[in-house]
C-alpha cells in the first residue's frame, strides 16, 4: 500500500492516506496533551507509524522525542519525505515489532520510552493469517519491553472492544483510561467504530500464552 502512497507523493505530493481519518489523530495527540502523564519531552514510539500523520501531528503540538518504527520500507520512506518537508525532527526506522531481538533494531532497546502509540498496527497484527495469537503475544511482550516503568501504551483499534483488549493485555498491563469516541446505533445496540485505550505498564515477568 506504501509503495503506492509513496509514488503518488513523489508524483503529485500527495500526503496519502489517514488511518480512520484525522480525528483519530487529533484524538490522541489532544490526550497526550491535555494528560497530566506526558510532557513535550516524553519519549514517544509510534508503532507502525505508516505515512507519520500522528508524529507530525505531534511535532506540530510541541512534541520533540520522537521516533516511528514500521516495517515496510516504503512507509518509512514516505514518512521521512514527509517529516523533511515540514521540517521535523523526527528519527525514522525500519522495524518488525514481532522481531523479539532488541539487537535488530536500535529503536526498539529496553526500556526506552514514556510512552508507545498504536494506531492500527496491533490490529494489522492480529489479522495475520499464520499464527495471529503467537504474533499479538510478541506485540505485546515487545511493547512491555521497550516501555520505561509505568510507562503507556495509546492503542486506537477497530477491530477489538474495550474488553477483548483489557484482557488480551491483562498480562503485563492495566487499564488506566477509555478515550471516548463517537458512538453509533444500530439494530437497538450502541456501538464504538474505535476502541481508545490508555494502558499502563505494569511490573511484571511477561509469562507465554494469552488467549482472545
Ligand atoms: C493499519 S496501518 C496503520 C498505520 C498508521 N499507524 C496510521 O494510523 O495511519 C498498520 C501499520 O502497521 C505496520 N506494521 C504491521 N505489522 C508490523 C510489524 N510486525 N512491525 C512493524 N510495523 C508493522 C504496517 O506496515 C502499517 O504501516
Amino acid at each position: 500500500m506504501y509503495e503506492e502512497e509513496l509514488s503518488a507523493f513523489h508524483e503529485t505530493g500527495d500526503t496519502g492516506e489517514i488511518w480512520f481519518g484525522f480525528e483519530s489523530v487529533e484524538r490522541v495527540v489532544n490526550w497526550l496533551e491535555k494528560s497530566p502523564l506526558s510532557t513535550l519531552t516524553s519519549d514517544i514510539i509510534d508503532l507502525g507509524c505508516g505515512n507519520a500523520a500522528m508524529l507530525l501531528e505531534l511535532y506540530k503540538r510541541g512534541f520533540r522525542n520522537l521516533v516511528g518504527v514500521d516495517y515496510c520500507d516504503a512507509a518509512i520512506t514516505m514518512a521521512k519525505a514527509l517529516a523533511e518537508k515540514e521540517s521535523a525532527v523526527i528519527k525514522f526506522e525500519q522495524c518488525d515489532l514481532l522481531n523479539d531481538t532488541a539487537s535488530t533494531c536500535s529503536s526498539l532497546s529496553y526500556s526506552t520510552y514514556h510512552m508507545c502509540i498504536d494506531k492500527g498496527t496491533y490490529d494489522a497484527i492480529s489479522l495475520m493469517p499464520n499464527n495471529a495469537q503467537l504474533q499479538r503475544t510478541c506485540y505485546i511482550k515487545t511493547v512491555h519491553r521497550i516501555l520505561k516503568e509505568n510507562g503507556l501504551l495509546v492503542i486506537t483499534s477497530c477491530n477489538w472492544t474495550e474488553k477483548e483488549l483489557v484482557h488480551q493485555f491483562n498480562n503485563g498491563f492495566a487499564l488506566l483510561e477509555k478515550i471516548p469516541t463517537p458512538t453509533f446505533n444500530f439494530g437497538g445496540q450502541t456501538g464504538n467504530r474505535e476502541t481508545v485505550l490508555v494502558f499502563k505498564k505494569m511490573d511484571v515477568k511477561m509469562t507465554g500464552s494469552m488467549s482472545r
